[in-house]
């Protein structure tokens, strides 16, 4: 299995359009130090190549897909190998781009019940969609099995947590809002998690975490403080659906003894200070043999 990052920041990348903080400033000076990051996005993919999945479909889909050569279409053809799009959760970072792949002759979209409703009732859309092309919602049932990539690639999601989206906070409540994904080529075979999003360390996430060869999951924030000390935002890490990178209760003490060959932080938020490839707190991942997400990196399992 082959797995892309197109995408590792989080909601409004780095740099963000109205953004001047020390990070944003850097990257948007393209001098090398802070590297610029798109929302994110993940592409896989089973041993053959034939067909690909992609996790998430953020505001930057057009450009992550156009800088991708195994995404391009076939010669002479608008045909894209490109057979399944899933989301992890309805959040717009998450979202936002759906209505820039209206130009697919066909799209299999995979959501839980939660997010489905988000994207159909609340954003409208499934009906704008549907106007332009061929669309298949599957839904999602955590802990169910299916596929994906034609059958070639194993999919299971895990169910982590009941945050909504700003926009769908009067929607109804619910254990499937967000979820991870494990994937694998077939029972037993070495296996990637995407968890972008998670406010906790469950039981369930623990247990997938330990099993799969590459996690690549949440480290939006290192610390529970960090927007208010960045943005004057009252919003905590915790709050806001995300379990900060340090602390004793943070995600760094559970990942620092997984035995996955790959442990990949992504939905990096610009103001999370491992950005800066200087910054101590980048050097502590490091010692911890954890990686920080950047848009290409790629995991062959
Ligand atoms: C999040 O990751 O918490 C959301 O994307 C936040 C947002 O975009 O408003
Ligand atoms: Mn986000
Ligand atoms: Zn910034």
């Amino acid at each position: 299995m082959r797995v892309r990052l197109l995408g590792t920041a989080a909601g409004g990348g780095v740099p963000q359009w109205n953004c001047a903080c020390g990070v944003c400033r850097r990257a948007r000076a393209h001098q090398g130090d802070i590297q610029p990051r798109t929302q994110d996005s993940l592409a896989l993919t089973g041993a053959d190549g034939a067909s690909w999945a992609i996790v998430n479909c953020s505001p930057d889909i057009r450009a992550q897909l156009v800088s991708s050569p195994e995404l391009a279409p076939s010669d002479g053809t608008r045909r894209v190998p490109i057979t399944d799009v899933l989301f992890t959760d309805a959040e717009l970072d998450h979202v936002g781009g759906l209505l820039q792949l209206r130009e697919a002759t066909s799209l299999r979209l995979h959501a839980t019940a939660s997010i489905l409703g988000a994207l159909c009732d609340d954003l409208g859309l499934g009906r704008a969609l549907a106007s332009y092309t061929d669309v298949t919602w599957t839904e999602v049932v955590p802990g169910r099995q299916s596929s994906v990539c034609d059958g070639a690639v194993l999919v299971e999601a895990l169910p982590l947590g009941s945050k909504r989206p700003r926009y769908a906070v009067e929607g109804a409540a619910g254990n499937d809002w967000v979820v991870g994904y494990r994937f694998a080529e077939h029972a037993g075979a070495r296996s990637v998690l995407y968890a972008p999003c998670f406010g906790c360390w469950s039981e369930a996430l623990a247990v997938a975490a330990e099993a799969s060869a590459g996690i690549v999951v949440d480290g939006t924030f290192w610390s529970d403080e960090e927007l208010a000390w960045t943005n004057r935002s009252p919003h905590r890490a915790r709050q806001m659906g995300h379990l900060p990178i340090s602390g004793q209760e943070g995600s760094l003490e559970r990942i620092r003894s997984l035995p996955a060959d790959r442990r990949i932080y992504t939905h990096l938020n610009n103001t999370n200070p491992v950005l800066d490839p200087a910054s101590p707190q980048r050097a502590q991942v490091a010692r911890a043999g954890i990686e920080v997400a950047a848009d290409g990196l790629e995991l062959d399992l």
